[in-house]
């Protein structure tokens, strides 16, 4: 069992090991927002505050959208993202490029 932290939205939601994090969003109600699905958009931009180790491997998509940087503080493409197993943290207030 796994669980996510929706810290924008105050929601904790407990999922099966290794959920997408989309299908997740899709099946309940949180702000986070998608567009592409596939990595190349950068809508659903959000950063790691906890259990970054607990999720999928960086993907080709996000090197290709995001900079070693940012990818080194923990933003990762929602879109993108398994939850291995374990607690994770997530927030996408700030995380909007302007
Ligand atoms: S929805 Fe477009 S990059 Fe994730």
């Amino acid at each position: 069992m796994a669980s996510i932290n929706f810290t924008p939205d105050k929601l904790i939601h407990h999922i099966e090991d290794g959920s997408r994090l989309i299908e997740v969003c899709d099946e309940i109600s949180v702000s986070l927002a998608f567009g592409c699905t596939e990595g190349s958009c950068g809508v659903c931009e959000l950063t790691v505050l906890d259990g970054k180790s607990n999720l999928s491997k960086i993907t080709d998509e996000e090197k290709n959208y995001l900079l070693p940087e940012d990818l080194e503080e923990g933003m990762r493409l929602g879109c993108q993202l398994k939850i291995r197993q374990g607690d994770v943290s997530l927030t996408w207030e700030k995380s909007k490029k302007s």
